[in-house]
């Protein structure tokens, strides 16, 4: 057991009295890249990394869900029957719970409704209140998918105490439709999927249109090479601005080409959606479009080549997200620059966007030396220091305890 499970576990018992039926946990992850294509029906290739969320969770007699989180002050309580009156389906107001707490109540709303409807094959789902009491060493606002975490480890609770009997992809749609009509971010379903089917030493290759996986392996430390994440400390939240404008004109885009999404459009129509649409949405299809082939090129490379190979793709990768989805920001073009000088294989953000986290693959041996470099540019055009650390492929939600 982690520091991060005592934790769960602790506030547990400070908030309920006796001891949790259960520790659950799931991961943040990376991706390595594929960005902004989910939502388009396109590729993605992430992995699950080693910070988890811990969910202690036990039953409660009187149809009552309460969320408790180390973060928070104060534990929230609600009515397991009064939670769809919380969250009106995508209405678009914010919810009337303080967003951590929407992540956890949003789960339990969605997973209710769905055993309801008749989900999880051959069970009979069993409904009950329950306390849960949430330990995360994910870091927040950083892109690296603390709510997806969030989402999983509540999912996992809740599918074994109530046997709703679902499968880890059922459970990842369950997560998204927290996201979605809870909390009301507009994302796509990668987050919730690398964080239910993670394994270690592999990305997972992921057609966000039919939901299937392949692992693809990674054998990074084999080749004596590692991943140095380098989170900005610039936050952001895609339930406002430019995630949500991003995936207006992908949908511009997609309807001007007749097609129902930018999966269907490929390197070769490029020509043509720049005849028929503005510069803006053109890049913007541009960006998406390319970067499902990159993403079907470094699984192409992954295999035949390994990871050594990847480096230009992600840093190709990095610039059509400045240049032409722009959402980037300085402190990300910093980190990817500085790294790529100091020796990087490849560097480029990951995640949404507008602040959070760049990755970088490095010789393992190099990992003090791009450190050093990358803290050194931020401390050169006055950003306040990024915080840098290296993470491994690691397994998906699961019942620990
Ligand atoms: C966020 C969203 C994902 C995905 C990425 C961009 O992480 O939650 O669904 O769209 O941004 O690739």
């Amino acid at each position: 057991m982690s520091a991060v499970h005592d934790a769960a576990k602790t506030l547990f018992i400070a908030l309920v009295g006796h001891d949790p039926e259960g520790l659950w946990s799931a991961p943040g992850r990376v991706n390595l890249i594929g960005e902004h294509t989910d939502y388009n029906d396109g590729f993605v290739l992430p992995f699950a990394i080693g910070h988890r969320t811990v969910a202690a969770v036990g039953p409660r007699s009187d149809g009552k869900v309460r969320v408790a989180s180390t973060f928070a002050d104060e534990p929230v309580e609600v009515a397991l029957d009064e939670l769809s009156t919380l969250f009106p389906t995508a209405t678009g107001a914010a919810p009337a719970v303080p967003e951590w707490a929407a992540y956890p109540l949003g789960v339990a709303w969605a997973l209710a409704a769905a055993s309801g409807a008749g989900a999880g094959a051959g069970t009979r789902a069993q409904l009950s209140g329950v306390d849960i009491a949430i330990a995360s060493d994910v870091p927040v606002g950083a892109g690296l998918s603390s709510s997806a975490a969030i989402e999983g480890a509540t999912a996992s609770a809740l599918n074994d105490l109530w046997r709703t009997g679902l499968d880890k992809t059922a459970l990842a749609r369950i997560g998204r439709t927290a996201e979605n009509e809870a909390v009301g971010a507009p994302t796509g379903i990668m987050d919730q999927m690398s964080s239910m089917l993670g394994e270690p030493d592999a990305a997972i290759f992921l057609d966000c249109r039919s939901l299937q996986t392949q692992l693809v392996p990674l054998g990074a430390a084999e080749a004596g090479l590692a991943i140095l994440v380098m989170d900005t400390r610039v936050k952001h939240a895609h339930s406002t601005g430019g995630y949500g404008e991003r995936r207006a004109a992908c949908e511009r885009g997609a309807a001007i080409m007749g097609v129902p999404s930018l999966r269907d459009v490929s390197v070769d129509d490029l020509q043509r959606a720049e005849e028929l649409m503005d510069d803006v949405t053109f890049r913007r299809v541009r960006h998406v479009v390319t970067e499902n082939q990159r993403v079907l090129d470094t699984v192409g490379v992954l295999r035949e080549r390994g990871a050594g190979a990847i480096g230009d793709l992600l840093v190709a990768s990095h610039a059509s997200m400045r240049d032409d989805f722009e959402i980037s920001v300085p402190e990300l073009d910093t980190a990817v620059e500085a790294a790529l000088a100091a020796g990087a294989l490849g560097a480029r953000m990951t995640g949404g966007g507008f602040g959070g986290a760049a990755i970088a693959l490095i010789s393992a041996d190099a990992e003090k030396a791009v450190s050093d470099a990358v803290q050194a540019a931020f401390a050169a055009s006055g950003f306040a220091a990024p915080h840098l650390f290296t993470v491994t492929p690691s397994a998906g939600a699961q019942r620990d305890a």
